[in-house]
């Protein structure tokens, strides 16, 4: 799917294709560097992750594991209340293991200090974070977010792996949709 696709339900681009492999071949290096030697395990957060997992993972050189998580926040409407309940666990045993955990997007940042938490109760040698777009709520958490891809505003956002109504997971850029389509 493309902007052609979206016709007038695309308001605007915020991120271009480009402009997300070009920071992805950036991140991707400083991965590289950052574990050169090292067994690294990614994990991505199901579903939005599942974009900058896969592309993520292609630009690395190493042969990194991957494995994924599935959570869920509990609390009504559309943002998150800090209470995690996980939906799908890791497969794999992460004490002693080197783990990025991978996001699409960090919003108010509770869901990822959870997440971090519970994986460094495991054990694990390191846990980091590598997220495509940071939102400006989550500054006011304290996360340490290693590798970010992009800062962006707060504005509600669609594309590379982030819904709307479970809808437009699947353009290769991040935008914003036109009003009409909330009021469908
Ligand atoms: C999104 C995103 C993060 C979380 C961030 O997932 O992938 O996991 O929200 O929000 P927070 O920083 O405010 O906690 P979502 O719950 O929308 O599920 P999805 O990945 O299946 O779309």
């Amino acid at each position: 799917m493309d902007a052609k696709d979206m016709g007038r339900d695309l308001e605007k681009v915020l991120v271009t294709e480009e402009e997300i492999n070009a920071r992805l071949a950036e991140l991707g290096a400083r991965i590289d560097a950052d574990y050169a030697g090292r067994d690294l395990l990614i994990v991505g957060v199901l579903k939005g992750a599942v974009m900058v997992m896969a592309d993520l993972a292609r630009v690395l050189h190493s042969p990194v594991s991957m494995d994924w998580m599935a959570v869920s926040s509990y609390g009504a409407g559309t943002t998150s209340s800090g209470v995690v309940r996980i939906l799908k666990d890791l497969e794999t045993d992460i004490k002693d293991r080197d783990v990025l955990i991978v996001e699409d997007v960090i919003d108010s940042g509770l869901t990822l200090s959870w997440l971090v938490g519970n994986l460094k109760s495991r054990g694990p040698s390191s846990v980091e974070v590598c997220t495509m777009v940071r939102k400006p709520l989550a500054f006011d958490v304290d996360l340490d977010v290693k590798y970010i891809g992009f800062d962006l505003p707060n504005e509600f956002i669609v594309g590379y792996g982030l819904d709307y109504a479970e809808k437009y997971r699947n353009l290769p850029f991040i935008g914003t949709l036109a009003p009409h389509v909330y009021e469908e």
